[in-house]
């Protein structure tokens, strides 16, 4: 089911970016984040929480969780492009609340079960779960709270993007980026174990000075600074070689996380564009096309062999990899300039964004294609 989902979530984004110059911007953000990401990411959670709490896989009854909350999404991109269909978006968030919360009761469960203690990306996860659902309670609380819809609106956009999307991201990449490389990093555990704080703490003000109080923003902004300054520092000292090279997945995992730190700094500067000190900034913009994106797909470059042929790694998976990762550098540098340009206001760095994933969706469909012939071929 992962490698589907990964597939629904790219195109997704790439159908997204190329429709939002036309589309209302709530929906073209919606298809992108709740019918692509979020049903990607609670697939990665059902895959990855056995393996951080060392418990068997999930079992098959769980993975109705990424398609309740894809139901979930998809009437959210419904209720905000119809206007009859303006009961969806409470509709769809009672779903998406539902599968949020039964995937962190689960993981609760799993913790509680396990031996010994998890490892320290989890309580990301769950942190990231539990953003989650507050921020969808937002919206429906917006249905009894009408005068308060527009801090509502904020807190739900922060809780989200920094919250779910940001700390699942910023953990998962953590653990991911040595992978990649082949270099263990040992201070990744205890990293994530000092950072988690700041990072909750961090989303938390962001959220509640946006709805209500403006200068806890910034006092969260800075917060979140620090695990992401620490992350990139250490990145930089380990796998500088890795990360400046033409190909593989690391580039696009070093963009992601460039791209995450670009998109807060145009949402630290919206204050001073609304008071006319400098060209108006899209955070929310330069979030799906200079973080998602290379996020995704350097993901993908390096968990689609496992994700479809579980157990020894083998030289197919090798093989895949390789094509699956190639000219990935280009494309983060290509990702980062789409995302700059769209945090900027210029409509070219959203079709940028798009045509670099359609250029990563062709070539992975071409790899895959090609990978499972040699699998036809050679069964070993
Ligand atoms: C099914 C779940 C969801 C529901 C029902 C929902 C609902 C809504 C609604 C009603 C709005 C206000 C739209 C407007 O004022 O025009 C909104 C805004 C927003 N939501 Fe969601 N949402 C969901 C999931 C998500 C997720 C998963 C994310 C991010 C990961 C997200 C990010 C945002 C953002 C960034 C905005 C601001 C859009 C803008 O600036 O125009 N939402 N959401």
């Amino acid at each position: 089911m992962l490698p589907a989902l990964v597939f629904l979530a790219l195109a997704a984004f790439a159908a997204a970016l190329l429709w939002s110059p036309h589309a209302g911007r709530a929906a073209a953000l919606h298809l992108i984040l709740a019918v692509g990401a979020m049903p990607l990411i609670f697939g990665a959670m059902n895959h990855f929480i056995p393996v951080l709490t060392r418990t068997r896989i999930a079992a098959t009854g769980l993975l109705s969780l990424p398609i309740l909350a894809l139901a979930g999404g998809a009437l959210v991109v419904g209720a905000l492009s119809l206007p009859d269909l303006f009961w969806g978006r409470y509709a769809g968030a009672l779903l998406a609340v539902a599968a949020a919360s039964a995937l962190l009761v689960w993981s609760r469960r799993r913790r509680a079960g396990m031996l010994g203690r998890p490892h320290p990306c989890l309580a990301w996860y769950e942190a990231a779960l539990a953003c989650l659902v507050v921020a969808l309670f937002a919206i429906l609380a917006s249905a009894i709270w009408p005068q308060q819809t527009i801090a509502l609106r904020r807190l739900h956009l922060h809780l989200n993007t920094l919250g779910f999307v940001g700390m699942t991201a910023v953990s998962t990449l953590a653990v991911l980026l040595p992978t990649v490389a082949g270099r263990p990093d040992q201070e990744v555990g205890p990293r994530l174990r000092r950072d988690l704080p700041w990072a909750v703490a961090g989303t938390l003000l962001v959220a509640i000075g946006s709805a209500w109080f403006g200068p806890l923003a910034w006092i969260g902004g800075a917060l979140w600074a620090i695990p992401l300054a620490r992350l990139g520092a250490s990145w930089l000292r380990l796998y500088r070689t890795e990360i400046l090279a033409l190909h593989g997945a690391a580039p696009l995992l070093a963009a992601a996380l460039v791209g995450l730190a670009l998109s807060m700094i145009f949402g630290a500067m919206a204050p001073m564009t609304a008071a006319g000190w400098f060209r108006p900034t899209e955070p929310a913009l330069a979030f799906v096309s200079g973080f998602m994106p290379p996020l995704v797909s350097g993901a993908a470059s390096q968990l689609l062999p496992v994700w479809l042929r579980p157990g020894v790694q083998s030289s197919w998976h090798a093989k895949l990899r390789d094509s699956l990762g190639r000219y990935g550098g280009v494309r983060a540098v290509l990702f980062c300039f789409g995302g700059i340009a769209a945090g900027m206001d210029h409509e070219w760095g959203l079709l940028l964004g798009a045509a670099t994933l359609v250029w990563f969706l062709l070539q992975a469909s071409a790899a895959l294609l090609q990978a499972l012939i040699i699998r036809e071929g050679n069964p070993s």
